[in-house]
């Protein structure tokens, strides 16, 4: 059998996604497209431009789609751009926003591609660091939590499509 662990609850993720949008807030100015990496950082988004609104700071929104192949255990750093390639204007600031920065490669990725495209002010920002597991060198500009390597579920974030729609963030632990 299998349970979560509490790490954050609903009201401590709240309180730091405020913070964060406060953080951003001060530091971004101009227009701004937020663009979230699928699926794990939906609910993350969705409260974290609520929170920006709240800062003072109206956004665009959009979404790309991420492939990495080989298991998540041992990733191959190989990622793809599946779907649509966002719709970004060219005056806009970019904050790309991911659930978990664990190994880097996926935000290596989407920062590439952005740039290929002419973007030029491009932000990061995740819920989760793991700094512990990095393969790519990237600094990623805004972080919620700086996390041990512990695989981590809810708020958004799956472990085999399962969890996420919990409200809070926690670990799955094995229990007989
Ligand atoms: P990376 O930084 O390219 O290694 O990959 C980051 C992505 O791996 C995240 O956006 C998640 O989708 C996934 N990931 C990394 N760590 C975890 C975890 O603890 N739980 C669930 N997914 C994870
Ligand atoms: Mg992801």
């Amino acid at each position: 059998m299998t349970t979560v662990k509490v790490m954050y609850s609903a009201e401590e993720l709240a309180d730091r996604v405020e913070n964060l949008a406060s953080e951003i807030a001060a530091k971004v100015s101009g227009n701004l497209t937020v663009i979230g990496v699928l699926k794990g950082s939906f609910v993350f988004l969705a409260d974290l431009v609520r929170a920006l609104d709240k800062a003072g700071l109206p956004c665009h929104v959009e979404f790309l789609r991420l492939s990495s192949y080989g298991s998540k255990q041992k990733a191959s750093g190989d990622v793809v751009l599946i779907g649509d390639y966002p719709d970004v204007n060219d005056d806009r600031t970019v904050l790309l926003v991911d659930d978990i920065v664990d190994t880097g490669n996926s935000l290596t990725y989407a920062v590439k591609l952005l740039k290929a495209s002419g973007r030029e002010r491009i932000m990061t920002c995740t819920l989760l660091d793991k700094p512990s597991r990095r393969e790519a060198d990237i600094e990623v500009d805004f972080v919620g939590f700086t996390i041990p390597d512990e695989f981590v579920v809810g708020y958004g974030i799956d472990y085999a499509e399962d969890y996420r729609s919990l409200p809070y963030l926690g670990m799955v632990e094995k229990v007989d």
